[in-house]
């Protein structure tokens, strides 16, 4: 079977790539990425030259670009997503236009060519904040707290959408926070992790209590495969770590696995909207494609500590664009933008 996999090239896409050719069935794979700051095909390196992967670059909201890269496939997984909270807060624009107009050309252009089965990859965070004790299941009400979740809530209902009206064959996913190999290091763990190796702060937002439910990639990645194959049409499914954890007590966990001291700790200035807690009732995924997770996460962060630790020169490459200009304005001068910001908003860039 071919697929299209949408942002192939980001942390949970080139996990997936790499799953999905080891498993030795069928499958091929046309990656289509538009390489953001996020996309790095160094993340495929291994699997470059595999016969069943090719890359094409572009951008998921170029309507004749994406229907010659899907031409063919009878599979859509997309993942493709601006996926960084804080960033949707600083610069809503990007996020809303791939986010929400990238999901709507993608399937009208599937519907087009009549793909058999298209899977959007969504999240937990569509739920928006859970009171202490609750957990959401897939008929939840979506309550999305930041640009980036409301982003994500409306192309889920998009999707829903065209599978009501036009029968469309589509399968979607909400999965908690993912850590592992490749992550972007804006994201928590990677920040924090690299940020203790190299003896820097850990910057903590608020009072550092908020509690993320975390989730091994290749767990995630087992997940979506599961779905693929064997998800009802019309469905959506939750993909939880089943493993909720403060972020104070992660970053000190991480500080005692990589033996720095606690004085790292940095409390600085909260994100705007900050949901509390995440939290997913997995029930269902479980009961009917038999998937749980596997990789406990005492397991995982040492395997991700490793790999961080083994891979310098990527973390270096990475560290060395953008982000190094990110990091300096929100970080180093964090009270100053994040003032600004809520005295006259982002500036809209459209
Ligand atoms: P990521 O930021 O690491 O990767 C996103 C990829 O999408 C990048 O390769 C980027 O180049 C590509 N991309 C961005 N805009 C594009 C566009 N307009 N056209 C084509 N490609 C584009 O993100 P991730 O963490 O791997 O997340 C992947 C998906 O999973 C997203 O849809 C996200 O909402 C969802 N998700 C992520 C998590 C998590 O914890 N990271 C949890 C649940 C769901
Ligand atoms: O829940 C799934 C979501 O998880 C995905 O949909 C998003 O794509 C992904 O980015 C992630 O969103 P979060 O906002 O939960 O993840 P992030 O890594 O940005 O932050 C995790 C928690 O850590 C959150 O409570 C904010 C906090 N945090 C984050 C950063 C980057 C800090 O305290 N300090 C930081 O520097």
């Amino acid at each position: 079977m071919k697929i299209l996999v949408t942002g192939g090239a980001g942390f949970i896409g080139s996990n997936f790539i790499r799953q999905v050719l080891a498993l030795g069935k069928d499958y091929v794979i046309v990656n289509y990425d538009k390489l953001t700051y996020a996309g790095n095909l160094e993340n495929l390196d291994d699997v470059a030259k595999n016969p069943a992967y090719s890359f094409a670059k572009g951008d998921i909201c170029d309507a004749a670009a994406v229907e010659s890269a899907m031409n063919g496939c009878e599979a859509v997984v997309h993942f493709a997503a601006e996926s960084h909270v804080d960033r949707s807060i600083y610069e809503p624009a990007p996020v809303i236009e791939t986010n929400v107009t990238g999901t709507f050309i993608l399937l009208q252009v599937a519907r087009k060519l009549n793909v058999r089965r298209f899977v959007h990859i969504s999240t937990d965070e569509v739920y928006g904040d859970m009171d202490a004790g609750a957990f959401a299941d897939e008929n939840s009400p979506l309550q999305p707290s930041s640009p980036y979740s409301a982003s994500k809530a409306s192309s889920d209902l998009l999707v829903r959408s065209y599978v009501r009206t036009f029968g469309f064959p589509a399968v979607l996913t909400r999965a908690s926070n993912n850590y592992g190999p490749y992550q972007f290091p804006e994201k928590f763990l990677p920040l924090m992790i690299t940020n203790a190796l190299d003896d820097k702060p850990l910057p903590i937002y608020g009072d550092g209590k908020q509690q993320r439910d975390w989730l091994h990639v290749e767990d995630h990645c087992r997940g979506i495969v599961a779905v693929l194959e064997r998800g009802r049409i019309g469905e959506v499914y939750n993909i939880g770590g089943q493993d909720i954890v403060e972020n104070l007590t992660m970053a000190k966990a991480l500080l005692r696995v990589t033996g720095k001291p606690e004085t790292l700790l940095s409390y600085v200035k909260d994100r705007p909207g900050h949901d509390r807690r995440y939290a997913l009732k997995c029930d269902k995924i479980e009961r009917e494609l038999g998937w749980k997770p596997t990789i406990s996460l005492e397991e995982g962060l040492r395997q991700t500590i490793d790999w961080y630790r083994s891979n310098t020169k990527w973390m270096a490459r990475v560290r060395d664009g953008e982000y190094r200009s990110y990091y300096e304005k929100y970080y180093e001068n964090r009270d100053s933008s994040l003032h600004a910001i809520a005295q006259t908003g982002p500036k809209p860039s459209l």
